[in-house]
């Protein structure tokens, strides 16, 4: 049985269809009852609703487990806690196979959500447990082209001259996938997921405009107001934190590139990894077509 957190997030949705059509029998964790019956739905044979924050919860959900994927909720005030209970919990089971989804160049650690993947990577190989750990570059997130389809802009929270490296979903979870299917092979290998090629904002919006045929403009927003506006329902201790970490990703990656080699994704795929173009070009068929993506 393979346990996977945050199962019907970005990775989670496309991963685990994956899964289920090779035969594996999953267990998914969620928070919410709506994510359950969607996943129900897709034909999970077990799914968990509970708070990752509660180590009862996570050691409950490892009972009879002999694989896991672990992702922890984006940003959330309680990832590092979330990770190492994770890992106690794995090895109190005597799980077989801890994969992690951290994130590439964990050490940038100016990155607050970096820093705790780093610590959780540290944790789990200090742990004894085999293990695997994926580093995906920033997501190509088919919700954020979407935005950019319907309004012809591009926005970005920082600089729009330094240079991103990022990674298809389908491509980060095809990988997952291939791991959790064969311990052997990749046990205590770190891997960075990384697509080809690196873009400034400018760039992207070159990209965009060539697909869609007309102009996309690009431009920055302030990040406090978009955290404010986006996450101003929830609690100050969590609301602090999410501006926090957000002011820090806007200071980084305004005063950094920050890019990756694609050699190990095309490797771990066996074909080259999708480019942006690629990306850019299957989503706006996607939306020609009214299709909802998965991000939707
Ligand atoms: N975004 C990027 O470009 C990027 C790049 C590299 C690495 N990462 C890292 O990847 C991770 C996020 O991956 P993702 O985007 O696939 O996940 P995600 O979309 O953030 O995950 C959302 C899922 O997590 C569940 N969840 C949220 N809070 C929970 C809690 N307290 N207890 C239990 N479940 C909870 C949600 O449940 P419900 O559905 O029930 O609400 C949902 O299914 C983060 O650690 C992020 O730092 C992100």
């Amino acid at each position: 049985m393979i346990l996977i957190t945050s199962a019907n997030g970005n990775q989670g949705k496309r991963l685990v269809p994956k899964l289920l059509t090779s035969g594996h029998y999953v267990r998914a964790c969620v928070r919410t009852y709506e994510s359950a019956k969607q996943l129900r739905a897709l034909g999970v044979q077990q799914v968990l609703v509970g708070d990752l924050a509660d180590p009862a919860f996570i050691t409950h959900a490892m009972k009879g487990v002999r694989s896991v994927y672990h992702i922890g909720p984006t940003l959330h005030e309680d990832e590092r806690a979330m990770g190492f209970s994770m890992v106690d919990a794995a090895r109190a089971e005597g799980v077989g196979h801890f994969v992690f989804s951290s994130v590439l160049h964990s050490i940038a650690t100016d990155l607050i959500q970096h820093e705790i993947k780093r610590d959780i990577e540290e944790y789990l190989l200090c742990s004894g447990l085999e293990y695997t750990i994926l580093q995906p570059a920033n997501y190509m997130l088919p919700s954020r082209m979407k935005a950019v389809f319907e309004e012809d802009v591009f926005r970005l929270a920082w600089s729009l001259d330094k240079r991103q490296s990022m990674v298809d979903l389908e491509d980060v979870t095809d990988v997952a996938a291939r791991v959790l299917s064969n311990r052997e092979r990749h046990a205590a290998a770190t891997y960075e997921l990384v697509g080809p090629g690196s873009f400034t904002a400018h760039d992207i919006g070159v990209v965009a405009s060539n697909v869609v045929g007309r102009e996309i403009t690009v431009e920055r927003f302030d990040v406090e107001v978009f955290v404010r506006e986006r996450f101003g329902g929830l609690g100050p201790s969590a609301g602090q934190h999410l501006l926090r970490m957000n002011l820090a990703i806007a200071s980084y990656y305004s005063n950094h590139d920050f890019v990756g080699n694609s050699n190990v994704l095309s490797f771990l795929l066996g074909r080259p990894a999708t480019s942006f173009d690629e990306f850019v070009r299957r989503e706006y068929a996607n939306f020609r077509q009214g299709l909802k993506t998965l991000s939707d």
